[in-house]
């Protein structure tokens, strides 16, 4: 059974095996369905999931079709460029008058190193360009902890890395922790305080470069100045600004990231292309999964008419809140998995500027502001340094900060998250504005969820029926992984998907 497993190209590896190795990111290479499969699979969604999964099998020979309810593949993946239009489910129908050049990432927009989506970029030959997740110039404005004014990410950085030095290195000098250290490493704990927090001789912090300048040094005879007004470590606790420092840390957000060139859509686009525009059907719109024992009947709507689809296999790649919309005869199991995975809201507001002031007057190229303001997130781009104009992500909010901006009309969720940024930058926030277009994912149609909340987690045992087959019909989805709102879960999820169906292929 090894060597047959082997031999479709599954893991080599037993799993408890795997999990003792050290982590590497997958190349290419390492995923290739070995042997040539000659069944027919309907594959129901054409997100990345379902994308991957047409393209894997593809190149192992099978003939697969795609159905994608939306008039564009890519699913959640999904760039705005001027002329694209949305109509959200209140009603909302908008525009991007975005200029020639400049796009909005409304779905997935940063790729860590190790996630499977660059490989995919390199197989695809999507080039791509880091995109900055953290920067040191860009703000944090916690209005509602009393911050007056907004304060450079190394600033407020520089405060709090040197007052927990102070306090622990402090702390270890009385000897609060003799009982834990050794002399020797509480001397070498107090070293490593000193440098980290910038502390002075008697352990205290000062304040620094670190904090940055309000005359930056140059030429001889300019030193430069250090900014003032050090707050106390009371004002530093208070303002909140601690809490957007783990972000960095994350296993899924450190630096580097990366974004397509061009938008990220660049992804489902190469993936059409390769899986070939013939084999996908957009504008279908699935009604019904019946699993006949010999096969699988897919019953979808294109252009108001109804039609049936008849196939050896269904990869469902579709999102759970939709699929449990969708009649089938799968059984009270599935229906109860898929329910049990809820939809979460998220959304994005693109602002494009006539001018790129943020550079200009602030110089901030690319990475985020964070905010306690319901905008939350401010993004400055990745891409178009230094060019004429360019789209700031005005806001990135989750739950019921987006709900309460969907319902607004786009015009009034402009002005609201203008009115935001106005705090943090001036009025070049206002006046400088071109045009906006925003994007809720729980408002729109054939998706409405910006990912899922799987309580447990995939392995669960309450989603056992989706992750394995069910008769002749396959889960795949970001959902259905430990990475979901990643494309790299909706990729690992199809790969699994179709390891599985071709292993049954080749051994029917
Ligand atoms: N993966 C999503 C993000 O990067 C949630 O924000």
């Amino acid at each position: 059974m090894f060597a047959t497993m082997g031999a479709l190209g599954l893991a080599p590896t037993a799993e408890a095996a795997q999990r003792d190795q050290p982590f590497r990111a997958l190349k290419p290479g390492d995923f290739t369905l070995t042997g040539r499969g000659a069944a027919k699979v309907v594959i129901v969604g054409g997100g990345i999931a379902g994308l991957a999964s047409a393209y894997e099998l593809g190149k192992a020979g099978y003939d697969c079709t795609v159905l994608e309810a939306r008039d564009r593949t890519g699913g959640r993946n999904f760039t705005l460029r001027g002329g694209d239009s949305t109509t959200d489910l209140y009603g909302n129908t908008q525009t991007a008058r975005f200029t020639d050049g400049q796009y909005m990432n409304a779905g997935p927009a940063r790729i860590p190193q190790w996630m499977v989506t660059l490989d995919y970029c390199r197989e695809l030959g999507v080039p791509i360009e880091v995109f900055t997740n953290v920067n040191a110039d860009a703000y944090i404005f916690n209005q509602k902890s009393g911050m007056k004014q907004p304060e450079r990410y190394r600033t407020a950085k520089a405060d709090v890395y040197g007052y927990v030095s102070e306090l622990l290195a402090k702390a270890t000098d009385r000897g609060a922790l003799d009982k834990e250290l050794t002399v020797a490493d509480r001397e070498r704990l107090v070293e490593f305080l000193k440098d980290w927090g910038e502390l002075g001789d008697t352990l205290t912090y000062e304040g620094g470069e670190r904090r940055g300048y309000s005359v930056v040094p140059a030429a001889a005879g300019t030193p430069g100045v250090l900014l003032g007004d050090i707050p106390t470590a009371s004002e530093v606790f208070a303002s909140g600004v601690g809490r957007y420092f783990s972000f960095e840390f994350g296993f899924d957000q450190a630096m580097l990231m990366f974004q397509p060139v061009g938008g990220m859509d660049r992804i489902p686009h190469a993936l059409t292309k390769a899986v070939g525009t013939h084999r996908i059907r957009t504008g279908a719109v699935v009604s019904d999964i019946t699993d006949k024992g010999s096969g699988v009947a897919v019953t979808y709507t294109q252009g108001g008419r109804t039609k049936v689809i008849d196939a050896d296999y269904c990869i469902a790649a579709m999102p759970p809140n939709i699929l449990a919309k969708v009649q089938h005869n799968l059984g009270s199991g599935v229906q109860r998995a898929l329910e049990a995975i809820t939809p979460s809201s998220a959304a994005k507001i693109g602002l494009e500027y006539r001018s790129r002031w943020w550079e200009l007057d602030h110089n901030i190229y690319g990475g985020i502001t964070e905010t306690d303001q319901d905008v939350t997130h401010i993004w400055h781009p990745s891409y178009g340094f230094h060019g004429e104009r360019g789209v700031l992500i005005g806001y990135y909010n989750y739950d019921d900060d987006a709900d309460a901006y969907a319902k607004l009309t786009p015009g009034e969720r402009e002005k609201r998250a203008v009115a935001a940024g106005v705090k943090i930058y001036g009025e070049q926030y206002r006046t400088e504005l071109a045009s906006s277009f925003s994007h809720h994912w729980r408002q729109t149609p054939h998706l409405e969820a910006a990912w899922h909340d799987t309580p447990g987690g995939p392995d669960d045992p309450r989603y056992q029926p989706l992750n394995r087959p069910t008769g002749r019909v396959y889960f795949a989805g970001d959902w259905l992984s430990y990475t979901d709102a990643w494309q790299h879960g909706a990729f690992t999820s199809a790969r699994k998907a179709v390891t599985a169906l071709h292993a049954r292929v080749l051994s029917s």
